[in-house]
């Protein structure tokens, strides 16, 4: 391989990351209302469309309230038997990592009081690829992979969070 032809591929890892910095989303639960009971959630869902590799972060009064993955039984009935993940620092930052449905309700017994949200997290809309794949496909395909910065997104948003993690920042949970 030349060394200009090194450098081209370089530069098109280096483009790709920072594309994917803009793209990966975080959603956050109820905007300037925060995860507080009284508010409904399926209003605020159906207003966003979450992707994979998106984030959802909940802000709360940790002294009050928490979060809790549960499945749809325990959305509906406000139960956290079984849960698969619970999260209390009252800013949470939570992956998407999944193209499923996921249910989020308040572990206090604020979900009886509406703190239940569930989201429909959507596939990328091409699959994700590497730049140098990219670099040999049609303008087409590129452009909506390109859109949504693919995988390199999940790589950047990790290589974020570790960073701002050890060094205390405001990523952590
Ligand atoms: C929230 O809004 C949705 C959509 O309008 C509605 O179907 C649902 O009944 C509302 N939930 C509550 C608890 O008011
Ligand atoms: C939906 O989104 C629009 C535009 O961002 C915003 O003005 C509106 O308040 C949102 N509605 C709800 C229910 O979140
Ligand atoms: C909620 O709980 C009731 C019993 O307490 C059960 O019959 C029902 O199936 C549950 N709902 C769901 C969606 O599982
Ligand atoms: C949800 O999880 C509970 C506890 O593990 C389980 O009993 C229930 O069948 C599950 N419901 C669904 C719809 O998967
Ligand atoms: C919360 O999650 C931790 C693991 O992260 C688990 O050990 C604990 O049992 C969970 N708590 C509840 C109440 O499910």
């Amino acid at each position: 391989m030349s060394t200009s032809a090194l450098i081209l591929h370089l530069t098109t890892a280096v483009f790709f990351l920072l594309l994917s910095s803009a793209s990966a989303t975080d959603h956050i639960v109820g905007a300037n209302k925060g995860w507080n009971p009284g508010i409904n959630y399926t209003l605020w869902a159906n207003n966003h469309t979450f992707y994979v590799g998106d984030f959802i972060s909940f802000r709360y009064q940790k002294t009050q309230y928490n979060v809790f993955e549960v499945n749809n039984t325990g959305y509906v009935n406000c139960t956290i038997e079984g849960a698969t993940g619970n999260w209390s620092s009252g800013k949470d930052f939570i992956p998407l990592n999944k193209a499923k449905r996921y249910y989020f309700i308040c572990g206090t017994g604020g979900c009886f009081n509406g703190m239940k949200v569930s989201v429909l997290v959507h596939p990328l809309p091409s699959p994700p690829r590497s730049a140098m794949a990219a670099e040999h496909s049609s303008k087409d395909s590129f452009a909506p992979a390109a859109a949504r910065g693919g995988g390199w997104g999940v790589v950047f948003v990790v290589f974020l969070s570790i960073w701002f993690g050890s060094s205390g920042g405001s990523f952590g949970c």
